[in-house]
C-alpha cells in the first residue's frame, strides 16, 4: 500500500492519488518547445480551441434539432432561430466555425508544407493532420446535410453520385442494395435513411474519431518535438538541461506552460475577435441563401456547388468523365498522405532555402487558389480552359516532387 500522508491542498490529494502533478510536469511544464518559432506555430492551439466550439455549440444545437425529413427545416430555420433564446448564437458559432476552422487548417498544413515539418521522424504528425483533414471534411459534409435544405438535399446527391463509378455488379453482390450509391443513401435518392445516418456521423462516430485522431497527432508530436523556423536540429535533452540549471536567456528552448502557452493565448485572442466579428456580423458568409429553402427533390437548383472548403478538390473532377473523374478525384484526396515519402530531400528547412522546392511550393499553392476559385464559377468557356489547366497542373506537381527534392543540395540550418 503507497504512504499516504494528510493532503495540504485539493492538489495534494488528487497528486496523492492520480499522480497530476507528475502528469502537469511531463505534459506540460518539462514539454520543451524551441524559442525560434513565429504566430503560426499558434495555429493548432487555435485549432484545438475552434475545434471545442464547435462540440459546445453543437451540444446546444442537439437539444432541439429534429432528425426527420419532416422537421428537421423547420427545427433549424424556425425553432432555433427565432423561437429558442439565444439558439441564433449558437447556430452562428457553430456555422462561422465549421467554416472558418477549413481556413485554420489550410494556414496550418501550409506551414508544415513550408518549413518542412513532416519529415525525419514527424511523418507520423503528418500523417495523424491528414487523418484529421479527412474526418473534418465528412464532418462538415455530414452536418451540411443536417438542415435539410435545397442544399443539403442536392450536395448530398451529388457527392454521393460519386460512388456511381463504382461497379453496381460488384457492389450489389456483395452489399444488400442495387448499387453502392444506394447502399450508402439507404434508398434511391436521399431521403430520411440518408439524413438519420449522417446525424448519426455528425454527432457521434465522427466527432469520437476526431478526438481519439487529435490524442494520436498530440502524442505524436512529443518525442520529435515541433519544428522551428530554421529547420535546425536541436538536442532538446541538453537544451532543457541548460534550462533547468538556470541558463533560460542560453537555453535554445521554453517550457510549454506557461512560455508557450502565453504566446499561444495571445495568437488566440486575435484570432477570438476576427471569429467573433464575423459571428456577429458577417455570419450570412457561412450559410448559403439557397439552403434556406427547404429541400425539394423535383426541383434542381441552378447550380450545385460545395462550400469554399471542398471546391478545390472538387475542381479536380471537372475535365473528367466519370470513372477517370472518380480515381482523380481520390488522387487528390490521396495523395497529399504520401507527402512525406514524396518528398525524397534530407533537408528539413524552409523553402526559401530549399531552390527548387520554393518555386514548387508557390505553385503548389496558388494553383489550390486558382482550383477554388475555377470550382465556384460555372463550367464554361475559359474558365473550364483555366480550371483544365490548374487540374493538370496539379497532378504535374506530384510527378515532379519526388526528382526535384531528390537532386537537392543540402542545405545547412
Ligand atoms: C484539425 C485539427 C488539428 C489540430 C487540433 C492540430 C493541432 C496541432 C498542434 C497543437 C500542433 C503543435 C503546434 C503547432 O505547430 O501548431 C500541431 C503541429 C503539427 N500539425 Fe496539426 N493539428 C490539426 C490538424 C493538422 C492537419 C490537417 C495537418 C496536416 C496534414 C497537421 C500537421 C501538423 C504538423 C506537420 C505539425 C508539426 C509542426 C511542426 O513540427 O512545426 N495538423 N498540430
Amino acid at each position: 500500500m503507497a504512504n499516504f500522508k494528510k493532503a495540504t491542498s485539493l492538489g495534494d490529494w488528487l497528486d496523492q492519488r492520480l499522480g497530476v502533478k507528475t502528469l502537469e510536469k511531463v505534459l506540460a511544464i518539462e514539454y520543451w518547445i524551441p524559442k525560434n518559432i513565429n504566430f503560426l506555430w499558434a495555429m493548432g492551439m487555435v485549432l484545438a480551441v475552434t475545434f471545442l466550439l464547435l462540440t459546445i455549440s453543437g451540444i446546444f444545437l442537439l437539444m432541439y434539432y429534429k432528425p426527420d425529413v419532416n422537421l428537421a427545416f423547420d427545427s433549424v430555420n424556425n425553432i432555433i432561430m427565432n423561437e429558442v433564446g439565444f439558439g441564433w448564437l449558437w447556430r452562428h458559432i457553430h456555422a462561422v466555425a465549421a467554416s472558418v476552422v477549413f481556413l485554420i487548417i489550410y494556414i496550418h498544413m501550409f506551414t508544415a508544407i513550408y518549413y518542412g515539418s513532416y519529415k525525419q521522424g514527424r511523418e507520423m504528425i503528418w500523417i495523424s493532420g491528414m487523418l484529421l483533414f479527412v474526418t473534418f471534411s465528412a464532418e462538415a459534409f455530414s452536418g451540411y446535410m443536417l438542415p435539410w435544405g435545397q442544399m443539403s438535399y442536392w450536395a448530398g446527391m451529388v457527392i454521393t453520385n460519386i460512388f456511381e463509378g463504382f461497379s453496381p455488379e460488384i457492389a450489389g453482390g456483395m452489399l444488400n442494395a442495387p448499387g453502392l450509391v444506394e447502399w450508402i443513401r439507404g434508398d434511391f435518392v436521399p431521403g430520411d435513411a440518408f439524413l438519420t445516418r449522417f446525424f448519426m456521423l455528425h454527432v457521434l462516430l465522427l466527432p469520437l474519431a476526431m478526438m481519439g485522431l487529435i490524442g494520436l497527432h498530440f502524442g505524436s508530436l512529443r518525442l520529435p518535438h515541433v519544428n522551428n523556423q530554421d529547420g535546425e536540429e536541436i538536442d532538446f535533452d541538453a537544451e532543457s538541461k541548460k534550462y533547468l540549471e538556470g541558463h533560460t536567456k542560453d537555453s535554445k528552448v521554453m517550457r510549454f506552460q506557461f512560455d508557450f502557452l502565453s504566446k499561444d493565448v495571445f495568437v488566440l485572442g486575435v484570432f477570438l475577435v476576427f471569429f467573433f466579428y464575423l459571428v456577429f456580423y458577417h455570419f450570412t458568409f457561412a450559410l448559403d441563401p439557397v439552403n434556406l429553402d427547404p429541400a425539394n427533390g423535383l426541383k434542381t437548383p441552378a447550380h450545385i456547388y460545395p462550400e469554399w472548403y471542398f471546391l478545390w478538390s472538387y475542381e479536380v473532377l471537372r475535365p473528367f468523365p466519370k470513372d477517370p473523374g472518380l480515381i482523380a478525384f481520390m488522387f487528390a484526396q490521396g495523395i497529399l498522405f504520401a507527402l512525406p515519402f514524396l518528398d525524397r530531400s534530407p533537408n528539413v528547412a524552409p523553402a526559401s532555402k530549399r531552390g527548387l522546392f520554393a518555386i514548387w511550393f508557390w505553385v503548389f499553392l496558388i494553383d489550390m487558389i486558382v482550383l477554388t476559385v475555377m470550382g465556384k464559377l460555372p463550367p464554361e468557356g475559359i474558365f473550364n480552359t483555366i480550371g483544365g489547366i490548374a487540374v493538370w497542373t496539379f497532378l504535374g506537381l506530384w510527378i515532379v516532387l519526388p526528382i526535384i527534392t531528390l537532386f537537392e543540395k543540402k542545405v545547412r540550418s
